[in-house]
């Protein structure tokens, strides 16, 4: 009998224990493989909920002006309206904020980064400047971080949050464990509903004829090119990283935007996937952007220099971008860099209308009014994008 109570009184014990964070469980769009997530950082939904915040948290910059969302707006699946964006003091980024919707699938991330493989690792761009060409959130030195960190655990909210991950967190966690919750936050953007993933799940009045007709040509083929050749498979974008892939095929392509002096060249602080191989034939290089939601992702290109879809239809159309004049006037379709398979297309106007109603309907509401990514506290003016 004794010994039985003391069983009890341990079973009590047991129970009376926080209990440990649960596991994430994931909501996969139909047809979605599990994202690949780094041994360290397991998803968990108390990790998920602190990234959320800290997504959105303007704190997080050195001036507390500017969150990853002033550059990444949910409204836009996660990318700037603006054609630069603009850093915490100011300056002009070289390069266009893109769509964070699946990054999770992204094996190299950023427009010409191959090195950067990890969301861990490039939160550490934004946040600290580490790789930037400007201060995005400027927390560049210990001191900066130190002042973050302090504002960051007043919050009772991170405490909480931060304590369920770990006991003795709430008040000792660091800007690694920062990173690591807004890469799982990061991790849940999924994005597989489209108006074109419905009615290819058999919701056949999801899209138009003549969305369906555009997607026949994007895929096999337009006179002169084929868009699915580089924007394919899950994100339709080359380069996706998954559980069960065997590699990455990442691909980097000079689609002919620009041709400064004739030589190919293209405008400094933008030059692409050159700056990180020293190879001359990369200039002009950068990787293959996700077509997903593209229709809300405006402006376009890797310099935000394009306004619109039919802008960039036009384009490839033509096999490259003339710019009569100024100073980067040139002719890209003449780049001697340019890829080979984009020749120029001679489309109808019935056809390019057809193309551009499938862009259109790559579009998923359902993730851009998701409510679990919109700004979390809208009513405090040091949250929010
Ligand atoms: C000042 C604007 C700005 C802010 C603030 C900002 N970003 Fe970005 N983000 C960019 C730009 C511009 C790029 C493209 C950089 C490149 O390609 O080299 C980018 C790229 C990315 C990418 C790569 C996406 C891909 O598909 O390659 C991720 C992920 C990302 N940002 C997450 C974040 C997070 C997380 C934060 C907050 C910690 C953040 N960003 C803050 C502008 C911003
Ligand atoms: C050989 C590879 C390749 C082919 C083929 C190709 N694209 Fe692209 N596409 C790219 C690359 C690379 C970029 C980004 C280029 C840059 O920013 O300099 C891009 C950018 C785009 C963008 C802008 C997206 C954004 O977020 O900025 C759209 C839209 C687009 N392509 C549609 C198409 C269509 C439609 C076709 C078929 C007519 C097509 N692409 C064929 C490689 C390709």
């Amino acid at each position: 009998m004794t010994r039985l109570r003391g069983l009890v009184v341990i079973g009590l014990v047991g129970l009376g224990c926080a209990p440990a964070e649960p596991a994430w469980v994931w909501s996969l769009p139909p047809g979605f493989p599990t994202p690949l997530v780094p041994a360290d950082n397991p998803m968990r939904p108390a990790a998920v909920e602190a990234g959320r915040l800290l997504f959105f948290d303007k704190r997080l910059s050195a001036n507390e002006t500017v969150s990853c969302a002033s550059c990444h707006r949910p409204e836009h699946a996660f990318s700037d309206p603006r054609r630069r964006s603009v850093g915490l003091w100011g300056d002009e980024h070289p390069l266009s904020a893109p769509s964070l919707a699946n990054v999770a699938y992204v094996a190299r991330l950023g427009w010409a980064t191959p090195e950067v493989t990890s969301l861990e690792q490039q939160a550490r761009a934004p946040l600290f400047g580490e790789g930037a060409p400007i201060a995005e959130m400027g927390l560049d030195t210990p001191a900066l971080r130190a002042e973050a960190l302090a504002r960051l655990r007043a919050d009772s909210r991170y405490r909480a949050l931060f304590e369920r991950l770990e006991p003795g967190l709430g008040a000792s966690f660091d800007f690694d464990d920062v990173i690591r919750a807004i890469a799982s936050f990061e991790r849940t953007l999924l994005s597989g509903t489209s108006s074109m993933d419905r009615a290819l799940r058999g919701e056949v009045t999801a899209v138009s004829n003549a969305a369906m007709r555009g997607r026949r040509l994007f895929n096999e083929h337009v006179e002169g090119s084929v868009c699915h050749h580089c924007h394919n498979g899950l994100t339709l974008a080359v380069g996706s990283r998954f559980e069960g892939m065997a590699f990455d095929e990442t691909v980097y392509v000079n689609v002919g935007l620009y041709n400064l002096g004739g030589t190919g060249a293209y405008p400094p602080g933008a030059e692409g996937l050159v700056r990180a191989t020293g190879s001359r034939e990369d200039v002009g290089k950068f990787r293959v952007p996700t077509m997903r939601n593209v229709a809300k992702t405006a402006p376009y290109m890797h310099d935000g220099s394009v306004e619109t879809l039919a802008e960039v239809m036009a384009i490839y159309q033509r096999g490259g971008r003339l710019i009569e004049s100024g100073p980067l006037a040139g002719d890209g379709k003449l780049n001697p860099l340019k890829d080979r398979g984009l020749g120029g297309m001679t489309l109808s106007k019935e056809q390019t209308a057809d193309l551009l109603a499938y862009l259109e309907s790559l579009t998923d509401e359902a993730f851009l009014n998701d409510p679990r990514f919109q700004n979390p506290f809208p009513e405090e003016a040091s949250f929010g994008p």
